[in-house]
């Protein structure tokens, strides 16, 4: 692929002029087959930015990121670790929707390392102008993008860490050192068995989350 970079503003002052522009990115395929680029929402000046992984199929057809059930779970566990859901800004590593068409169903594919490397230029434009405290990863996919791909959320979860030094290649994020802190993706939530204590293990690390807040 040949990346997001060609298609981003490098003079941005707002969000909204990387959304525009992200509207028409080609840096990879992923364009081709996905409804339409799914953006970053949420309030510009955010002490908190979330990254997730990619937009589901709810989100491709809205345009909206965490929209779908998803969106749903993780914004009642924000509201319930003490975290204002007004008062935050949510995005994706990845921008555009990856599935595998069977039959009519459209079925959710992780990204590869080529779209996740690709999509990156969209988040350091993100936080170049949110200039956030801290990032909450979500899940394996953006524990690849921000934390490198031998970063393992289970083992690491729930525990506040100086980022990018924490990123497996720093230089890459041209942005001041904040604070980073990985959770598990609100959709393992819904997939798990035990759905409550999932839920409420999500909920724990939200709350050191908002210990770097307070
Ligand atoms: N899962 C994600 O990672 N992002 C979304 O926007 C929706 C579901
Ligand atoms: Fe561009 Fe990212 Fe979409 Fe690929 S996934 S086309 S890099 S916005």
């Amino acid at each position: 692929p040949i990346g997001a970079q060609h298609f981003v503003p490098p003079r941005a002052h707002e969000l909204d002029e990387l959304k525009a522009a992200a509207a028409h990115c080609e840096g990879c395929e992923l364009y081709q087959n996905a409804t339409q680029t799914v953006f970053g929402r949420g309030d510009a000046h955010a002490r908190v930015v979330f990254v997730g992984e990619q937009p589901g199929d709810v989100e491709d057809q809205k345009g909206l990121p965490f929209v779908g059930p998803a969106g749903r779970l993780l914004r009642e566990a924000v509201d319930d670790a003490g975290i204002d859901p007004g008062h935050v800004y949510i995005t994706n590593a990845v921008k555009h929707f990856r599935f595998e068409l069977r039959g009519k169903r459209r079925i959710h594919q992780s990204p590869g390392p080529a779209h996740i490397t690709a999509c990156r230029p969209w988040l350091v434009a993100e936080f170049a102008l949110l200039k956030p405290e801290l990032l909450v990863v979500l899940g394996a996919t953006a524990a690849k993008a921000l934390l490198g791909p031998s970063f393992r959320v289970t083992r690491s979860r729930g525990q506040l860490m100086p980022w990018p030094a924490s990123a497996q290649h720093p230089g890459d994020f041209p942005v001041a050192e904040i604070q980073a802190l990985a959770t598990i993706h609100p959709s393992a939530v819904l997939r798990a068995d035990d759905r409550d204590a999932a839920y409420q293990s999500l909920v724990d690390d939200l709350k050191v989350a908002a210990t770097a807040l307070a």
